[in-house]
């Protein structure tokens, strides 16, 4: 007897009309026309039947934070990151799991059931660490979540950095972070890439870095990470977050470097809804949109991600654990429009997603993990379109949340007692 049998989905790659069989905490058995006795049967209707949005870039120690202590009038990065040191020595474990956990609920209810997280380490109490760490405890059942650590004001500009990303690596931190660009000098800034990555290589982890992320078209960050990872044999381990300053370099350079990415099997994930607000800031008109170069990434063969990075935050004012508005912005920034482009698009907050934080089992496939999210749309350019309700949210075969289809009554002369759920 099976767990769960749902019927007559649509899936990402394209099949219609196909059925998924539980057991077990597992998918057993996907195909067309499935008949098997189970203890609860779903009827999809047609709905996209997704695995679940994965977010592999994320800062949940600043989550929900907006307006604390003042809001970032300027709107730059570089204000963001004073404003977030003038709210470190406030913090409170209590008050930033609370928020970090409240921001969990969301995302369960958005189908967002992986998070990578970074993690401040250069406040000497480990304050958020040891917060995030307890957080990623409780949530274990329902989230996927990795932390990295992250050396916010420089690991060889800040004091007791170094130390402090050491004592959270040793608390259990599962990454290496890294912001080259924040360093004192471009020299340091690549002195801090070598370190990060030989700390990685010697403690048999992964690495993901804040890397060139500003529009300085002569910054290079990312072509140290990428030699870096080649020579100590990261290759597949290593992600560059943001990347923005690709977007500014001299297309020749860019040939060169991509090429250099994709042999070192780089990951990269741009992060839409922040690049394309916190970029361009000083540029007067043309300004710059600021998000790295996603189709010609993906061309060259890259793993590329998209990220929420920050939601109410000293960096971003909305957002809400919403992987399709991601997507969506991402799609429209990086002019990705065509039918096979906006699919990449959706791939990016899933399946890629997925392989930037090295999840096991993940996808719609006898063996995976009965993770699943049924979507109001019947196919994932609808669901971008419309950032499709999350009708049902399952992890290991277990209903973790549902919501309500959207649809619209609608009052029209003449025309009584219609109802449409495109038009919401
Ligand atoms: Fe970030």
């Amino acid at each position: 007897m099976l767990d769960l049998l749902i019927h007559n989905a649509s899936l990402p790659d394209g099949r219609t009309a196909m059925s998924v069989a539980v057991q077990g905490g597992q998918i057993v058995a996907v195909a067309a026309g499935l008949q098997a006795p189970a203890h609860q049967t779903l009827d999809a209707q047609g709905q996209l039947l997704s695995p679940p949005f994965v977010d592999p870039h994320f800062h949940m120690d600043a989550t929900l934070s907006y307006g604390l202590p003042r809001v970032n009038q300027s709107g730059t990065l570089l204000e963001g990151i004073a404003l977030w040191g003038e709210l470190k020595p406030l913090l409170t474990a209590d008050a930033l799991m609370e928020r970090a956990l409240a921001y969990c609920d969301w995302a369960v209810a958005k189908g967002l059931l992986a998070i990578r997280t970074h993690v401040d380490v250069c406040d000497d109490r480990l304050l958020a660490v040891d917060a995030l760490l307890e957080v990623k405890r409780q949530v274990e059942p329902y989230i996927d979540m990795q932390l990295v650590a992250f050396p916010q004001d420089g690991v060889l500009r800040a004091p007791n950095a170094l130390a402090n990303l050491h004592r959270a690596l040793d608390k259990g931190v599962d990454v290496v972070g890294g912001i080259p660009h924040f360093e004192r000098t471009s020299e340091q800034g690549a002195a801090s890439v070598k370190l990060l990555c030989e700390i990685a290589a010697q403690r048999g982890l992964r690495v993901d870095m804040h890397c060139d992320e500003s529009d300085d078209p002569h910054s290079r960050h990312v072509e140290t990470l990428a030699f870096e990872t080649q020579r100590l044999g990261l290759q597949g381990l290593v992600t560059g977050s943001h990347l923005t300053s690709m977007h500014s370099m001299d297309n020749y350079y860019v040939s060169k470097l991509i090429a250099l990415m994709a042999e070192s099997q780089l990951h990269a994930v741009a992060n839409p809804l922040i690049n394309i607000t916190l970029q361009g800031r000083h540029d007067s008109y043309p300004k710059r949109r600021g998000m790295t170069r996603v189709p010609e990434l993906l061309a060259a063969g890259i793993n590329v991600a998209f990220g929420h990075d920050c939601v109410m935050d000293p960096w971003y004012s909305l957002g809400s654990g919403d992987m399709l508005e991601v997507a969506h912005m991402g799609l429209h920034v990086a002019q990705m429009t065509s039918q096979a482009a906006m699919r990449q698009c959706f791939d990016a907050v899933t399946v890629n997603a997925a392989r930037v934080m090295g999840l096991d089992n993940y996808g719609i496939a006898p063996g995976c993990h009965a993770d699943l999210v049924l979507l109001q749309a019947r196919d994932p350019v609808e669901a971008l379109r419309l950032r499709a309700t999350r009708l049902k949210v399952f992890r290991r075969g277990q209903l973790l949340a549902e919501s309500p289809a959207a649809c619209s009554t609608l009052h029209l002369p003449g025309r009584p007692g219609q109802t449409d759920w495109m038009a919401n």
